[in-house]
């Protein structure tokens, strides 16, 4: 049988009595399979006033946690051969995660939870612990709750501790997916029903959705743990199901990004009439690079559809053709994160489609906003276009290839965006530099300073 040992190193034990006595914890105390004995810094210090803290040297606020009596409590854990593993929790530590805890649980028999109070520690004590772990962006009064946190996440991974070991299989963050949604009777609360599929006795069906809730929950609530996670075949399978329906529903893929400035913005690259080097009107091929870097760029931007525009029936059929490899083929099995981005794609003869095909879909034309690598003028600036989103009115950006769009249709679109430029006399970026440039002005998420 695995048993845990934890040794918590703190100057204040009491805080743990009823915590150590209440809910799984608690049982798993009693049962035997965690063990957890307290350490006070303060039985190692020796002068009459049991002092463990002291002022800064150099000045400054506040008081500091004294090395010796810390490091003494860490050592005397230790028992002949016996070296702890040691954790210090600060606000200064890497995040934790459920990864971490399950190599603790796994790789270690003892695990000494060292925890930080007043204003600091004397930072030498950093060279008698094995790693430092914050539980959180945010600072608490000392370790203390930090490591009841990590006590109560690392038992219940304890064998035996869970009365179905299959509950801890399936959480939150396990194989780095969240949990998907659980109901319970009533059946109807409030004019909210459970999912059919829930009701429907059919066990595999039910698995088979529970594992999709966990895929998509992941990917529209953390796009952190998402970036991380390796899809398997099956997984990408239940995904692209997913996204089909959410196609055919008219729902947004990110359902979380409904109500941004970004839901009713569209991006359309137009193939003609465009220019070519010579100035004639002409009709460009389409290039696999455009196509997915776009796409990308637009599922990154929380944008409703990327409008690929031809009226070259086999232009349009290759671009199909690219799409269903990657949406419904080998490509998707291999690569969920690219369906998910090309599902955006649609291919249409002309902006007037485009336009209708949105004024279907939102109730409202939307302003179409030209764009070009020439200055003019009357042309819109990023940040009043950026004022503009999120209004009623959507929105559809043309960006043309080739030597850019025709003076026709700048004329006829309602704004020309403002050129983007560098600091030198060259300008000719790809079209799909520009589009993520001019995506990222209007839409991207600054870092606050
Ligand atoms: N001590 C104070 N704040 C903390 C945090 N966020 N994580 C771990 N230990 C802490």
């Amino acid at each position: 049988m695995k048993i845990l040992h934890f040794h918590i190193v703190t100057l204040f034990p009491e805080i743990f009595d009823s915590f150590l006595r209440t809910s799984l914890v608690g049982k798993a105390v009693t049962a035997g399979l965690i063990s957890v004995e307290m350490v006070n810094p303060r039985d190692f210090a020796v002068d009459k006033h049991r002092t463990v803290d002291d002022t800064p040297f150099g000045g400054g606020e506040g008081m500091l946690l004294k090395a010796p009596v810390v490091v003494e409590a860490i050592e005397s854990i230790d028992d002949g051969d016996r070296r702890c593993h040691r954790v210090l929790l600060t606000p200064q530590g890497r995040l934790l995660d459920q990864r971490q805890v399950t190599r603790w649980v796994h790789g270690s028999k003892h695990l000494v939870l060292v925890c930080g109070r007043y204003e600091g520690l004397d930072e030498r004590v950093l060279a008698f612990v094995d790693e430092e772990v914050s539980v959180g962006d945010f600072v608490l009064n000392g370790g203390e709750v930090a490591a009841m946190a990590v006590v109560d996440a690392a038992s219940r991974l304890v064998p035996g501790v869970l009365g179905n070991a299959a509950s801890a299989h399936n959480e939150t963050h396990q194989g780095g997916l969240l949990e998907y949604p659980q109901f319970t009777r009533p059946r109807a609360y409030r004019g909210k029903g459970v999912p059919e599929v829930l009701l429907s006795g059919d066990h595999q069906r039910i698995q088979r959705w529970r594992r999709q809730q966990r895929l998509v929950r992941t990917r529209d609530r953390r796009p952190d743990l998402w970036r991380a996670f390796r899809c398997s075949a099956d997984d990408a399978e239940l995904l692209s199901e997913v996204i089909t329906s959410e196609e055919n529903d008219g729902k947004q893929t990110r359902p979380n990004s409904g109500s941004t400035a970004t839901s009713g913005t569209y991006i359309a690259l137009v193939h003609h009439p465009v220019y070519d080097r010579d100035g004639r009107i002409v009709t460009t091929a389409l290039t696999n690079l455009d196509l997915h870097d776009i796409a990308r760029a637009s599922c990154t931007y929380g944008l409703a559809s990327y409008f690929v525009v031809t009226p070259l029936q086999s232009q349009q059929e290759l671009a199909q053709r690219i799409l269903g490899h990657w949406q419904k083929g080998h490509g998707a099995r291999y690569h969920a994160r690219r369906a998910e981005a090309l599902s955006r794609v649609r291919v249409v003869a002309t902006i007037q489609n485009a336009v209708e095909s949105i004024a279907e879909t939102e109730g409202r034309t939307p302003m179409v906003v030209a764009t070009t690598a020439a200055r003019r003028q009357g042309q819109i600036g990023f940040e009043g276009l950026t004022r503009m989103l999120g209004g009623d009115q959507p929105l559809l950006l043309l960006l043309g290839t080739g030597w850019g769009l025709s003076q026709e249709i700048l004329d006829q679109s309602d704004k020309v965006l403002c050129p983007i430029e560098g600091p030198t006399h060259y300008n000719h970026l790809s079209v799909r530099c520009a589009a993520a440039i001019i995506l990222d002005r209007l839409l991207g998420v600054r870092e606050e300073h």
